[in-house]
């Protein structure tokens, strides 16, 4: 039996909300060419994912300029967007929502979907940052509020912090390569809140890894695919691999509408 119950949604509510983001999203750190990462994620959208995570720190603002593009292109209304501010923008409310503003404006939008704190900042209580952070939903800027690589006790202090905004995620990293992340799922499972995997494909690692193609191969499917399979796979768990080539989104869009088979899911849990 695999240690958790098999998800078989491909559309995962976000939090306790009524809104439904599709497992696989995509990520916007380090992208090298804009142009090629544009073509890609229209594609992306059109095949049906609808969710972008972005932050001000990567391309220091450049990589929200252009989800801004990207969104623009395909329509408002198909994309969830998810940005991060920097830890210390929260030690401030002034700093906090003048770092927002600027976020919202990059992406040419008006507000942001869900807005993160990128990670805990050391030098603030965390119940300061969850009211720094909620003012920002309040001030129209972000419909949903979360966190960022946030630890389950970190996690639990902020879902105690809030007062009128629900922390609808966690962006943790987690692939079929790191799965310390996994201690979180009971008390996502049980406050309600989404698990975003980042860093899923351990930065192209898990393409080469031989027991995740021989799985595939039973299935017609890559080793990518059954690394990212066996993450949605997890209750609660959503994963946000970065592509801007076409043929990765191609191939991260055909871990979609399937599920891997409890047994396989078991040997990766025992074996990798
Ligand atoms: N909250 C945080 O602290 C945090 C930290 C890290 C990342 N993130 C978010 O999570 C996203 C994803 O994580 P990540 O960028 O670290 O790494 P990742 O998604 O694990 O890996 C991205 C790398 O894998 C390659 N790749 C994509 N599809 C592939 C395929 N089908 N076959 C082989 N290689 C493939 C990409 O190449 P190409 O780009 O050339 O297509 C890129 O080099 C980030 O972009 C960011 O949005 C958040």
């Amino acid at each position: 039996m695999p240690k958790f119950p098999i998800d078989y949604n491909d559309l995962k509510p976000l939090g306790k909300t009524r809104e439904r983001i599709t497992a696989i999203g995509l990520g916007t750190w380090a992208i090298r060419d804009y142009k090629s990462a544009f073509e890609a994620f229209v594609e992306a959208i059109e095949s049906g994912i609808n969710h972008i995570d972005t932050a001000e720190m990567y391309g220091a603002g450049e990589a929200e300029s252009f989800v801004g593009r990207v969104v623009k292109e395909v329509g408002r209304d198909r994309v969830f967007i998810v940005t991060k501010l920097y830890p210390y923008r929260f030690r401030s409310l002034e700093e906090t929502l003048k770092a927002a503003r600027a976020s919202v404006d990059r992406l040419g939008v008006r507000y942001v979907d869900v807005l993160l704190i990128h990670w805990p900042d050391q030098q603030t209580a965390i119940k300061d940052q969850v009211r720094n952070l909620e003012a920002v939903a309040e001030a129209g800027l972000s419909r949903y509020i979360g966190v960022s690589n946030f630890s389950k006790d970190e996690l639990e202090e902020a879902l105690t912090a809030t007062s009128k905004h629900e922390i609808v995620v966690d962006q943790i990293k987690y692939s079929v390569l790191d799965r310390r992340s996994e201690d979180l799922i009971p008390l996502a499972l049980e406050r309600g809140v989404s698990l975003q995997a980042y860093s899923p494909l351990e930065r192209g690692q898990v393409a080469h890894v031989k027991l995740l193609s021989k799985i595939g191969r039973q299935y017609g499917k890559t080793a990518v695919q059954v690394a990212l399979n066996f993450i949605i796979s997890r209750p609660r768990f959503v994963a946000i691999p970065k592509a801007e080539r076409k043929s990765h989104v191609e191939e991260i869009t055909g871990a979609l509408g399937w599920r891997l088979k409890p047994e396989d899911i078991e040997l990766i849990e025992t074996k990798l």
